[in-house]
């Protein structure tokens, strides 16, 4: 390469300054000076909240939807409220009934929202982390909001309702990223359903199958989990709804009522295998499932459920 050519090629790869929100939670991902926080809270939760029904609760698996997010509702409208109230006359009651109500909503809010985090990759928590420490941040400023308002310091309550929000609105837009730029909380086994046409598929020849063990097949660009049991055949897509892991890398257990059930190696959600439905969390969306049937020269054929 040429002297010229060679400075063209430095000037043109020189990185350009990050000064976008975005990108500097995108340089979260990538703090591994939290990992130690992080091990060591992770390590809090999963003594404090083992698997079980309280922490299904948490996740939100007899809702089917992940808790957390709905629930941050509660105090980000009572506090984006009590911050219209402040501006106007003779509302100091209503605003001090909205900060205690933000207050309180805020406490299911932290239980999933750690409840979640705990079962998340190391990246997601990075920005998880600074997320949770800063609308911590804002729940203490809106405690002490509201006792400066008790004690008739109205000026001073509002002035800290005012640094509440601003904490706020800076853990939201982190919550954000996790939500939309690190997909933490969204069905990552949505898109089965428009990647597979319509109708019976050849898959493979049922009798390379074990009979109690689990394989992966590919039907097309999708990874299947495949496991024969006796004469039957139970087809489920193989990435994790909750964050993708291969399912057919995970253990076979019973449920508590006898049915076979898939358990991620990721962060073990627990999957029926005859339909996908979820039996732990953190999953909170079934696992795709698949019609199976062998046809006369043995080959197994699978249709998506819809
Ligand atoms: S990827 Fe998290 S439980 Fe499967």
């Amino acid at each position: 390469m040429s002297g010229r050519a060679s400075k063209m090629f430095r000037r043109g790869t020189r990185p350009m300054p990050r000064t976008h929100p975005a990108d500097v939670a995108e340089g979260l991902e990538h703090a591994d000076g939290l990992d130690g926080a992080i091990r060591s809270i992770s390590s809090t939760i999963n003594r404090i909240l083992g698997p079980g029904p309280a922490k299904d609760v948490l996740h939100g698996v007899p809702a089917g939807h992940p808790a957390h997010p709905p629930l941050t509702d509660v105090p980000i409208g009572c506090w984006m409220s009590v911050a219209i109230l402040d501006l106007l006359p003779g509302t100091d009651r209503a605003a001090q009934t909205l900060v205690a109500a933000g207050l309180a909503g805020a406490v299911p809010t932290v239980l999933t929202g750690w409840a979640d985090w705990s079962a998340l990759h190391r990246e997601q928590q990075r920005v998880g982390l600074v997320h949770a420490s800063t609308v911590g941040a804002a729940t203490v400023l809106y405690a002490a909001s509201l006792v400066a308002r008790r004690q008739g310091r109205r000026g001073v309550g509002r002035m800290l309702g005012y640094a509440g929000l601003t904490a706020l609105l800076t853990g939201g837009y982190l919550g954000g990223h996790l939500a939309f730029r690190q997909a933490a909380g969204a069905n990552h086994a949505d898109q089965v359903a428009h990647l597979t046409s319509l109708g019976w598929h050849d898959l493979c020849p049922a009798d390379e199958l074990p009979d109690g063990w689990p394989v992966h097949r590919r039907l097309g660009y999708i990874s299947l989990f495949v496991m024969r049991e006796g004469d039957e055949i139970h087809v489920l897509a193989d990435r994790c709804a909750h964050l993708g892991g291969p399912l057919h890398q995970g253990r076979i257990v019973a449920d508590q009522n006898e049915d076979t059930c898939v358990v991620c190696p990721w962060h073990g959600s627990t999957f029926r295998v005859s339909d996908g439905a979820v039996v732990h969390g953190p999953a909170t969306g079934r696992q795709p499932s698949f019609e199976t049937r062998v046809i006369e020269d043995g080959t197994l054929q699978v249709r998506a459920v819809p």
